[in-house]
């Protein structure tokens, strides 16, 4: 999908990514409704890209998605793309983790998606045009030890994806999904960059990442995993899963010694 001239509604725009890529879908000439619980960041990236549209509302629940949803709907005057790049995370060995922010995860990984996409897909439909966009990970198709609840949640993102692509298949509605791997933002807490550095993980900059995902909007790509080896990771995982689970014990020892000193 060609990006200029669109109608995109944006979650996750005051982030460490979303702040990169509203400044991008801007400037390739789309019109942009942001959308972030974060309300004075996306007040400040508002600001900065005139003529932008800031939703500010928490998507946690299927009534803040619904709001939010209309306002972007009133502010836009329609959509032609949704991107679901709103995420949390939570590095933690799963005996310690709190029961609340296990739901919380799979609110705001999962159902948001699952909720905005209903509430703006009929509008898509109705007007022969539109894509969804759903932000996922590498570790949407590699489980992650001490990620348990972040890896759960984007394969529930990827399954969706995926099942409502060939849903759509007969429609002008299509389904994008995207896999980073790790990317410096804040979305990454000081143990888990530490932790990176101490496993090798590689990460990238939340520039080159975004340049990417709107090469991906652009050209029309069903999914995209980005780099190697994580992307071959994937497809070994998919095969071989007990083949990755040995590769990943020495990488799990380190991981366990940062997850339990938090
Ligand atoms: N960074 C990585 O390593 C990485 C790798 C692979 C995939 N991803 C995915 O990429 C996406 C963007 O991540 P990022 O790295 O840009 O993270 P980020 O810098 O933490 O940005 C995420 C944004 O989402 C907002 N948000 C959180 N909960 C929300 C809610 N309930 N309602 C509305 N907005 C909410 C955050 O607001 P607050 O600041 O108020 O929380 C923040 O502005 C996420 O889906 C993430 O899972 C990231």
């Amino acid at each position: 999908m060609e990006i200029n001239g669109k109608r995109v509604v944006l979650t996750g725009a005051a982030g460490g990514m979303g702040r990169i890529l509203a400044g991008e879908l801007v400037a390739g000439g789309a019109t942009l409704a942001m959308v972030d619980a974060n309300a004075e960041a996306l007040h400040k990236v508002a600001e900065e890209l005139k003529g932008t549209h800031a939703v500010a509302g928490d998507l946690s629940t299927a009534e803040g998605c619904k709001v939010a949803a209309e306002e972007c709907l009133q502010q836009l005057g329609g959509i032609d793309l949704l991107i679901n790049l709103a995420g949390i995370n939570s590095f933690a060995a799963y005996e310690d983790e709190d029961p609340n922010k296990i739901e919380l995860i799979m609110r705001v990984n999962l159902l948001a998606p699952m909720w905005l996409t209903r509430a703006l897909l009929p509008s898509m439909l109705e007007q022969n045009c539109g894509r969804i966009v759903n932000v996922g990970s590498i570790f949407g198709s590699i489980g992650f030890a001490y990620f348990s609840v972040y890896s759960a949640s984007k394969f529930g993102l990827r399954g969706f994806s995926e099942a409502l692509r060939r849903e759509l298949a007969d429609t002008a509605v299509d389904v994008t999904y995207i896999a980073p791997r790790a990317v410096k933002t804040p979305i990454n807490s000081d143990t888990v960059m530490k932790m990176n550095e101490a496993t090798k993980t590689n990460m990238d900059a939340p520039e080159v990442v975004v340049k990417k995902i709107v090469e991906a909007i652009n050209n029309n790509r069903k999914d995209i995993y980005f780099g190697f080896p994580e992307a071959l990771f994937v497809r070994i995982n998919a095969i071989l899963p007990r083949l990755v689970d040995k590769a990943l014990v020495a990488q799990n020892r380190i991981a366990r010694t940062f997850a339990k000193k938090q």
